[in-house]
């Protein structure tokens, strides 16, 4: 069977990082749909096929037209599930995830591909998921949820993904990945001058964040919650947040311990610690110094405990040239939250893209910010096309 003659459309198709994965397995487009315009200039410099600048809450143009379509792809917004943002259980944009399973058994594709966030499928969050395969079940779709980490597709990026499918071809596949080699940093940045959308943009020398960016190693980032060699803590940049004696530096560093021992949460952070815990851990004459500790702004009164003020876990973070990337968000041009292995600056639009498998071809349109949300948004097109190598042997292809 030819493949080509195999054709899909696309919701939620962002920028098209989804499609793209179809694309190279030979898959033809039909139409797409985004909310976002500047995400919709980018999918149209890049493709010729049509995208629909709409939203789908108010349902799909031309539905009749996708009636006999082969695959139906769908990236439904993540934040609402993601660990990395508040998890609100009500989150408007969840349902958009239940939206996507009525306007599926609507369209009624042969095989219908959802892709989101791990934390989709965790606690309370799962009910979203489940109704989405309730939907398809109920209208005659044979339904099964996949785990994915990008590095197992060879990628030099840890993003852990679900994949659901549901089809109604009657098949039965092994949905096993075989996992390849992961890739690292190097591999993937290497040549990446010259190419559209590169504009490295250098911290100003001297400036507050340049020398916070100097003192966080490859592999390290600014973290005052966690010890460890892979964490930098505020007080080690004296230069920035102020010089400290040896004595204070044993205070912080017991509290940053003791908050993490006992916690009153099973979830989350950790609390604040009582002037007791602390004066019994130390000993009076330590306890003594916290007033300085607040008045140097490392740590803080809270209620009848003590903390520490900046709990943040993980900014600066510096990536390794020699280990793939953590995951690529909408933060990736801020220094603040993620450095380039050896320059002090956050990563390109075009280093972004390279992460997340786009090729140098593919071009990024609009709004500095959002290039970054388009790609940190984008599903990774060599997951696309594991998805779309899924579907074809759903559909016997
Ligand atoms: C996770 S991103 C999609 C990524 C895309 N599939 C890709 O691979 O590049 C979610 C997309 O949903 C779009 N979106 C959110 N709400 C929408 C709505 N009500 N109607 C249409 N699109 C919407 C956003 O603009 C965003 O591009």
């Amino acid at each position: 069977m030819k493949h080509a003659s195999l054709s899909f459309a696309s919701l939620f198709s962002g920028c098209g990082g989804f499609d793209l994965g179809f694309i190279r397995e030979g898959f033809s487009s039909r139409a797409a749909y985004d909310c976002d315009s500047e995400a919709v200039d980018s999918f149209k410099a890049n493709f010729s096929s049509p995208i629909y600048d709409v939203d789908l809450t108010e349902g799909v143009p031309r539905e009749n037209e996708l009636r006999d379509i082969d695959v139906l792809i769908a990236g439904p917004p993540c934040q609402g599930f993601s660990t990395a943002g508040k998890r609100q259980i009500d989150d408007k944009r969840n349902h958009l995830l239940t939206l996507t399973g009525h306007l599926a058994s609507r369209i009624s594709p042969k095989v219908l591909i959802v892709e989101n966030v791990a934390g989709a499928l965790s606690g309370a969050h799962a009910r979203y998921w489940h109704e989405l395969d309730a939907t398809m079940r109920q209208a005659g779709y044979r339904t099964n949820t996949i785990r994915c980490q990008a590095t197992d597709v060879g990628m030099a990026q840890l993003r852990r993904r679900i994949l659901f499918f549901a089809w109604k071809t009657k098949r039965d596949i092994d949905f096993t990945i075989q996992a390849l080699p992961p890739k690292d940093l190097r591999s993937v940045l290497d040549g990446v001058q010259h190419q559209a959308n590169h504009h490295p943009k250098k911290l100003i020398p001297q400036s507050r964040e340049w020398q916070i960016a100097r003192r966080i190693k490859a592999g390290q980032k600014l973290s005052n919650v966690r010890g460890g060699e892979n964490a930098v803590a505020t007080w080690d940049i004296p230069e920035v947040f102020g010089a400290i004696s040896d004595h204070e530096r044993t205070i912080l560093e017991v509290l940053r311990r003791l908050r993490r021992q006992n916690r009153l949460r099973d979830h989350g952070d950790a609390d604040p610690v009582s002037l007791c815990r602390l004066e019994s851990a130390l000993g009076k004459p330590f306890v003594r110094l916290v007033d300085d500790l607040v008045a140097k702004g490392y740590l803080r009164r809270v209620g009848p405990g003590i903390d520490l003020v900046g709990t943040f876990n993980g900014k600066f973070r510096r990536l390794a040239w020699d280990k793939p990337s953590c995951t690529v968000d909408t933060r990736f041009g801020s220094p603040r939250y993620f450095l380039h292995p050896s320059q002090p600056r956050g990563f390109t639009v075009r280093e972004a893209a390279r992460i997340q498998g786009f090729d140098d071809g593919y071009t990024f349109h609009g709004s500095e910010l959002g290039q970054y949300r388009q790609v940190g948004n984008a599903v990774p097109p060599p997951l696309g096309a594991l998805a779309a190598r899924l579907a074809k042997r759903l559909l016997g292809a």
